[in-house]
């Protein structure tokens, strides 16, 4: 029998999720049917069938299939140093280190590198691991407006001649909005002011920048950065992530980071395919530019309907409804005709800015996105029908 005292904790617990409810943002944990339109799976690597044999082939090949420890201890397998060398060369920076997951890899590198009495300037649509990093370290925080440079500017002048280390983070493609930041002129800035840059290429891995190095080595910027980080749960079809950056970074994480050090390594089989999926990826550069020649195509169409579409130039088109009861709805509708969507709402997005969010990869055809952007119109059209007959 539970306690009283358990009883009573569960009851708050159960109040606490009808009241996320009355603002509907209770969330479940559903599958959705239909043509995918929330994958991040955006080379379409997850069901490629060379990926799943190269997978199979290092199980088979594998002395041991468990990470049986951390790194630190029993789990550093040839593999992942053999990894973390390729994976700095696609990156182009000196040195990588994997880390289980990019919300482990964010939490471990900005607890490490910032603590008490540092600044850290951070875009305020950044990822809520970056934002728990922040939080971690207890560095004093300066959250600037969305990709706004002259609020950035100001935020770093006052911290000018502070003896304190000072870092601007920022996600090279935005998860949520699909814009991209100005990478080249965050480092200009970081540069005069005396600050370093750290980028998360999470939704740019594989897709962005030269056979999808990301965004920093579009910008021929991977020796001015501090890190960048790139994440494999994505574009990679597999899970984790690496901190890329100098050999004295990866060191320092080594000693420091404890989302690395406390974490059970993973299996030297996954190294495989994170490595096969990366081989991969490298050679799409045809179907890199198909994504994003369709997603601007796509976007144009819903800008052209009148929907609220970001400016962004990305595979992530956010049509952005406001309320999220209205967001719930029109998922919903959209679910019924046959396209997987998800209604995203705060706190992962701001207060009034629920949206579909539209996330497009190699597989999505052209025609599903004709008939999406018709079954929006539907949904408008009905909402339409409804306010009218309601009106007194
Ligand atoms: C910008 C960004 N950074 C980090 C992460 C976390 O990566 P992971 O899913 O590998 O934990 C995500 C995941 O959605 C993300 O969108």
């Amino acid at each position: 029998m539970p306690s009283e005292f358990q009883n009573s904790l569960l009851s708050d617990l159960e109040s606490g999720l009808r009241r996320l409810e009355s603002r509907s943002q209770r969330r479940s944990l559903q599958r959705v049917a239909g043509v995918n339109l929330c994958s991040n799976d955006y080379l379409g690597l997850s069901q490629r069938e060379e990926l799943r044999a190269a997978i199979l082939s290092a199980v088979r090949g594998a002395e041991y299939v468990g990470g049986t420890g951390s790194r630190l201890l029993s789990g550093h397998f040839a593999e992942w140093e053999k990894l973390e060398h390729e994976f700095a060369a696609f990156a182009g920076t000196e040195t990588s280190l994997y880390f289980g997951s990019g919300y482990a890899a964010n939490v471990g590198l900005l607890s490490s590198l910032l603590s008490k009495g540092d600044v850290v300037f951070s875009d305020e649509l950044n990822h809520a691991s970056i934002i728990d990093g922040i939080r971690l370290s207890g560095a004093r925080k300066e959250i600037y407006r969305h990709r706004d440079l002259s609020a950035l500017e100001s935020a770093l002048k006052a911290h000018v001649g502070e003896r304190c280390r000072r870092i601007i983070v920022t996600e090279s493609v935005f998860s949520m909005d699909g814009d991209v930041a100005d990478v080249s002129a965050l480092v200009a800035l970081a540069e005069r002011f005396g600050a370093s840059v750290i980028v998360d290429e999470a939704h740019a891995t594989a897709v962005h920048g030269p056979h999808g190095r990301g965004i920093v080595a579009a910008c021929g910027l991977e020796k001015r950065v501090l890190a960048a980080l790139h994440t494999c749960g994505k574009a990679l079809a597999s899970a984790g992530a690496f901190v890329c950056g100098s050999a004295v970074l990866k060191e320092h994480l080594v000693n420091h980071a404890r989302t690395f050090i406390f974490s059970t390594a993973m299996p030297p089989y996954f190294a495989a395919q994170i490595g096969a999926a990366l081989r991969f990826a490298c050679g799409m550069d045809f179907e890199r530019r198909e994504l994003l020649d369709g997603a601007r195509k796509f976007a144009h169409s819903l800008r052209e309907e009148g929907w609220d579409v970001s400016a962004g130039d990305s595979q992530i088109i956010p049509c952005i409804v406001g309320q999220n009861d209205e967001a719930l709805a029109a998922a919903e509708f959209l679910q019924g005709e046959g396209f997987a969507v998800r209604a995203i709402r705060p706190p992962t997005v701001p207060e009034g800015k629920a949206r579909l969010r539209f996330s497009l990869t190699s597989l999505t055809g052209a025609n599903d996105l004709t008939r999406l952007c018709d079954a929006l119109g539907a949904w408008r059209a009905s909402k339409e029908a409804h306010a009218a007959a309601v009106r007194p």
